[in-house]
């Protein structure tokens, strides 16, 4: 065996009151792909930040190509081949591609004259997309790219540095699937060039496709470390959540009783969403299936008053309601948790409290006064339901790890105690165990007759956990399906149908 390319020994980080990371291992061959796998709050982010230089670890050595290192900030990782792909973007929005992909290392005049020479800039920026097969233009604004594209401008940015060393912290949460596809060709011939590669994914399939070795945190300690071969997504989930995951989505065996909503001809002015009828019943859970820009997210944002539309009614309850803005949806009883709920749902000043009752306050209000306890007990029995780590309540919610996040944010919607829940890939980037947890809280909302509806690109899992399915082509439904009868192979059909 060669003699490993990176190696991490008896890593320990605490911060106020958690043990994030306990003597954690981790050693990284040249050439192989090493998944890091583990619950949302493991330690996976703050062991890769520890060796970033984002964190100071408070013990533990590094070593990379068997010099020891410790690096002070990114900039001298950077320097020293390592680069990292962060879970959360951070880019200057208002700037261009090639200004955030040269940032700090513009290209100099000829002499190191401290004068940036844009010209040179550009030209690398688009070598850089050119050799990578990314059809983005340098001069556009980050504001202007979609979320997928501005992750794929930050993966740009890691591989231009050439590293020996590269992390990928949950890369594809925002990809769609041909840009995910992108970026394992991007990994493989990294791979080919020996660099050795650190993935942080919750996607079981993806693990199983691209790594070599696998090594699982619990906890802040390292569980395991195995080679693919030898595993597999049960013994992976066994070893992540620490017992038998005996199924993965739970029954749905309450029927929907009468109709709840009704939607017809629905269709918008500028985000090609075409004519779209549908019901959805008390108490039923409807599935959004289609292909990336097929028209789900802009189903949902229509109906929770998000897009213009051009035309079409909504019923609720039989009644004519215009959900003109999301206000007025809120006060319909409609609530939208968004797919991108790190770019648009955090407040990471405020507190854990704060960031989960923030859009049901007026059920906290006693008087003119909002009952501060109540805030708090309501917070508290969601991070109980959803299994929200975090030492309390009264956390900021900026330490909380990623997916603990997202829970946050779910958890808001589902305090607004909503007649029409609207669900945008609601577990992305959450991990198997609290996946379960969130599909039980939906059973339950949904036995409690709430009508929900779930856009999801996980095909299992809409076939998991709803009554009905209906499909998507082309900003247009194509069909629908019971989900007794249906299989990825009828939904598959239907969503290219209008292509
Ligand atoms: N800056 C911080 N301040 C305080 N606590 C933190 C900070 N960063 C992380 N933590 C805590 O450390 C623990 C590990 O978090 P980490 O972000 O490493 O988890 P993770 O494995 O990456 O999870 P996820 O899958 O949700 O991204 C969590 O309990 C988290 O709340
Ligand atoms: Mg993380």
């Amino acid at each position: 065996m060669s003699e490993p390319l990176l190696e991490m020994v008896g890593m320990t980080k605490s911060f106020p009151g958690v043990l994030a990371l306990d003597e954690v291992s981790l050693d990284i061959r040249a050439g192989e792909v090493h998944a890091l796998m583990g619950e949302n709050g493991a330690g996976k982010s703050t062991l890769m930040k520890c060796l970033f230089g984002v964190y100071r670890p408070d013990g533990g050595r590094i070593f990379l190509g068997g010099e020891e290192v410790s690096f002070r900030s990114p900039r001298d990782a950077l320097d020293h081949g390592v680069a990292m792909v962060h879970q959360e973007l951070e880019q200057a929005k208002d700037m261009s591609v090639s200004d955030n992909m040269w940032l700090g290392r513009y290209p100099r005049l000829i002499g190191g004259l401290p004068v940036v020479n844009e010209r040179e800039s550009h030209r690398r920026t688009r070598e850089v997309l050119d050799s990578l097969g990314l059809n983005i233009r340098g001069e556009a604004k980050i504001s202007d790219l979609s979320v997928g594209q501005r992750q794929m401008v930050e993966i740009a940015r890691a591989v231009s540095f050439s590293p020996r060393v590269i992390v990928f912290d949950e890369p594809t949460s925002s990809l769609s699937d041909n840009e995910a596809e992108l970026l394992f060709k991007i990994i493989a011939a990294l791979k080919e060039k020996m660099c050795g590669i650190i993935y942080i994914s919750h996607k079981m399939n993806e693990i199983l496709r691209i790594s070599d070795r696998v090594t699982v945190m619990r906890d802040g300690r390292r569980i395991a470390t195995e080679d693919k071969e030898s595993l597999t997504t049960d013994r992976i989930i066994r070893l992540m959540v620490g017992r038998e995951l005996t199924e993965r989505y739970p029954k749905i065996d309450t029927p929907p009783t009468d109709t709840l909503l009704e939607v017809r001809n629905l269709s918008t002015e500028y985000t090609g969403l075409s004519d779209a009828n549908l019901t959805l019943g008390r108490g039923e859970i409807l599935g959004i299936a289609g292909l990336e820009g097929s028209g789900r997210t802009e189903l949902l944002s229509a109906l929770f008053g998000l897009s213009e539309r051009s035309s079409g009614e909504i019923l609720l309850d039989g009644e004519r309601i215009d959900n003109r803005n999301p206000t007025e949806a809120m006060k319909n009883g409609f609530a939208y948790l968004t797919e991108e709920r790190r770019v648009d749902g955090i407040f990471s000043i405020l507190s854990l409290t704060e960031n989960t009752t923030i859009s049901s306050l007026k059920r906290h209000r006693r008087l003119c006064f909002i009952s501060e306890k109540g805030q708090t007990r309501a917070t508290e029995d969601m991070m109980r339901t959803l299994r929200i780590k975090a030492p309390s309540a009264k956390e900021k919610i900026r330490s909380l790890s990623g997916g603990n996040q997202q829970k946050v944010i779910l958890a808001r919607w589902l305090l607004t105690e909503p007649r029409v829940l609207l669900l945008d890939e609601p577990t992305r980037g959450i991990d198997v165990g609290a996946k379960y947890d969130i599909y039980l809280l939906i059973k339950r909302l949904a036995s409690e007759g709430c009508g929900i509806i779930v856009v999801s690109s996980e095909m299992p899992e809409l076939i998991g956990i709803t009554h009905r399915i209906l499909v998507m082509s082309a900003g247009r439904v194509a069909g629908e399906l019971p989900t007794a009868e249906a299989t990825q192979e009828k939904i598959m059909t239907l969503s290219t149908k209008y292509l």
